[in-house]
């Protein structure tokens, strides 16, 4: 069970340290409710689900619709838009020459672009299009229409038809929410919570404010101020969090320790990442991991 989107911020490279600091007993807690308010493409929610049959339900949310609906879609009706996604892979694989193949990117992109949001085939156009553009970015210009460039794979594998089928299954008990992150905590129920947040990076100095062109508004330390407050009320509440978001050591190295400084517990991991914002080999950019209860180890 992989995720179906590559995505900015992905976290498969972070779910060995993610399961290691769990909570020790988090395998024994029955009914749990799963709760990822910015899901993006999934990788957390997905290892969660196939590794804890103890999560009875899990509630997932990101600010990005299409990205939402893409969810939506493959929860109720992932045949409606296979036919559309093998047609997109089959004409995008067969052909070798590459400036074709990036004309023909570029007819999907102004497709989708033109297409209404609810249209049924946008989510396969959309699925396509993360697979073959730049870095599966997803970016929009002012008009709201997609423009990343295309990326160039020798055969990027697009979709698998029997990954969508298991994600399909996975997500009948996911409820799926769309819009910030402060809108989706009243369908929390008494169950054991646990909550992982993974919100836009924090940019790590000043001339590096790429990783928070998620998507339009940006995320500000406003954002991270209101989300530490939910953090509170949810973590009074008995709720179990984790969160992880990029070390801004570089200009303001307690950041995270002086807004966490509340019985948070705070560690660092290094990362490999795509991009490397220091744009240095002997600078490996480094994750928080912050949680607010006493992690193993
Ligand atoms: C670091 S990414 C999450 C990556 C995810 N953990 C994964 O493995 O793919 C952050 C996500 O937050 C979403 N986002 C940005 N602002 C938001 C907001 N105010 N409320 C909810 N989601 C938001 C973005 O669309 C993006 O998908």
């Amino acid at each position: 069970m992989k995720p179906f989107v590559k995505w900015a911020g992905g976290k498969t490279r972070l779910l060995k340290e993610i399961e290691q600091r769990l909570p020790a007993d988090f395998d024994t807690w029955e009914d749990v409710v799963y709760v990822e308010p910015f899901v993006g493409g999934g990788s957390v929610l997905f290892h969660m689900l196939k590794k804890h049959n103890n999560i009875s339900k899990a509630v997932i949310n990101d600010i990005n619709p299409v990205l939402m609906h893409a969810y939506q879609k493959i929860k109720q009706a992932p045949m409606s838009i296979m036919d559309t996604l093998v047609a997109l892979r089959n004409e995008y694989n067969g052909i070798s020459a590459d400036k074709t193949r990036e004309e023909f990117y570029y007819r999907v992109r102004k497709t989708f672009n033109e297409m209404r949001f609810e249209d049924e085939q946008k989510v396969a156009f959309f699925i396509f299009l993360n697979h073959t553009c730049f870095n599966g970015l997803y970016r929009e210009n002012r008009s709201g229409d997609f423009n990343v460039p295309h990326g160039r794979y020798k055969s990027p594998s697009i979709f698998e038809e029997e990954n969508i089928m298991t994600l399909h299954n996975a997500l009948q008990k996911v409820e799926i929410n769309c819009g910030d992150f402060a809108e989706i905590w009243n369908s929390l129920e008494n169950n054991p919570t646990f909550i992982y947040i993974d919100p836009p990076y924090r940019p790590i100095s000043k001339q590096v404010t790429m990783f928070t062109l998620y998507d339009k508004s940006g995320f500000t330390d406003f954002d991270q101020l209101r989300l530490k407050e939910i953090c509170d009320i949810f973590g009074n509440r008995g709720c179990r969090i984790m969160l992880s978001n990029s070390d801004s050591y570089d200009e303001d190295i307690s950041y995270f320790e002086n807004l966490y400084n509340n019985g948070y517990h705070i560690s660092r991991v290094e990362v490999t990442r795509m991009i490397n914002p220091y744009n240095s080999k002997n600078r490996k950019p480094k994750e928080v991991i912050i949680t607010n209860y006493q992690p193993p180890q």
